[in-house]
């Protein structure tokens, strides 16, 4: 091994997130247009070979941890085979994927086999017309179906992941919760951020994490921060009392919030990401990127590669500064970037 990635704020670099795809199966309108965006050719793509290759070197620096996000990862096609051969990697990473959930249903065992430990899915509405608008496409059904194969699958318990947005799905947020509970499953509002593809973003339509536990509140649940947070971005919440019209005998749970915006998590980041065209990004919204697919290409050695993901790091911001006046979206989106 070849020692940690330190930053020049004494962070540690540990987990990474590649994106696999920048294509997606759903559309949703806080993240791309209906018609999609200028997706990434074949030839820009890594390979699994060089997926491969560049995540070994990165557990070779320390990372303990790999999030396969996209787009959605789900459209890689060798993606349960790419599982396998992370899985063997020495020593072996946790490994983890964030889908939409479509699909979900016939890939999870097969995934949950090739050494996939844990997955997170996204939910925004648990209704199937809203579902249908949010991501101009009607596959409701599929993802819930998703959700339980994965769950049946011992991908368990799982994260579901919402985002509320106001004159949409806000007032869902009690219904989603005790949905959440009722299944077992780990429920985490998230903070809309800029980084969609039409600039929708603003910071006075934006859902606060104050205003989901507010109204939480009020539909009658008791929350209670739970202490630890470590470098994972949510806050937990233990959940002790449901609504009182509510049935369950003993509500018990727990409900995560994601505040990147009003309660960033930056000084505490862990997180590298690797895109599907093979650029590294030290922070969601770092403007500039390193490229490793090029030297890479060119047959770069794992020292030259280590070195040059040792400077990346070594230059990362000390947080996204939304809010600020110079605040500048980055350049690709969400579904290019990787969630
Ligand atoms: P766990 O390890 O399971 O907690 O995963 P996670 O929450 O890191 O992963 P997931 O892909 O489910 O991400 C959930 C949300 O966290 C994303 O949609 C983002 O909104 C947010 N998030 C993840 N990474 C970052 C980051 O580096 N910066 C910021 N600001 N938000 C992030
Ligand atoms: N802000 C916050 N979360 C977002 N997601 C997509 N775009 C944004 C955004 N601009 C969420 C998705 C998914 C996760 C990977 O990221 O809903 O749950
Ligand atoms: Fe929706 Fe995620 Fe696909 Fe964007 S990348 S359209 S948020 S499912």
């Amino acid at each position: 091994a070849r020692g940690a990635l330190r930053d020049t704020f004494g962070r540690t670099a540990s987990d990474l997130r590649i994106s696999l795809t920048d294509l997606c199966s759903l559309r949703c309108t806080y993240c791309m247009p209906a018609a999609g965006l200028d997706w990434l050719t074949k030839a820009q793509r890594l390979t699994d070979d060089e997926f491969v290759r560049l995540a070994a070197v990165f557990v070779d620096l320390g990372v303990t941890s790999i999030r396969l996000t996209g787009g959605e990862p789900l459209v890689h096609p060798t993606l349960s085979d790419l599982v396998y051969r992370l899985a063997a990697l020495e020593p072996r990473p946790e490994l983890s994927l964030t889908t939409n959930g479509v699909a979900l249903d016939r890939h999870a065992r097969k995934l949950a086999d090739a050494g996939l430990e844990r997955v997170n899915v996204s939910l925004d509405t648990l209704d199937r017309e809203r579902f249908a608008q949010l991501t101009r496409r009607d596959r409701f059904d599929d993802v819930l179906g998703g959700i339980a194969a994965a769950a049946d699958a011992g991908l368990f318990p799982l994260k579901v992941n919402s985002v509320l947005m106001r004159g949409s799905n806000l007032h869902e947020a009690p219904q989603l919760l005790t949905w959440a509970l009722r299944h077992g499953h780990r429920l985490r509002f998230i903070e809309h951020m800029p980084l969609d593809a039409d600039h929708t973003w603003s910071r006075e339509d934006m859902v606060t994490a104050e205003e989901i536990l507010d109204l939480l509140r009020h539909a009658g649940f008791a929350l209670t921060p739970a202490p630890t947070r470590g470098n994972a971005p949510a806050e937990e919440f233990a959940v002790t009392a449901g609504p009182r019209h509510d049935e369950w005998a003993t509500p018990v749970g727990s409900l995560g919030v994601i505040a990147s915006v009003t309660r960033p998590f930056c000084r505490d980041c862990d997180r590298l990401r690797l895109t599907a065209d093979g650029q590294l990004r030290s922070c969601l919204f770092a403007q500039d990127e390193t490229d490793l697919r090029a030297p890479l290409r060119a047959g770069a050695s794992d020292d030259e590669l280590a070195e040059l993901i040792r400077a990346a790091v070594a230059g990362k911001q000390a947080g996204h500064g939304i809010g600020a006046v110079d605040f500048v979206q980055p350049r690709r989106t969400m579904s290019a970037i990787g969630g």
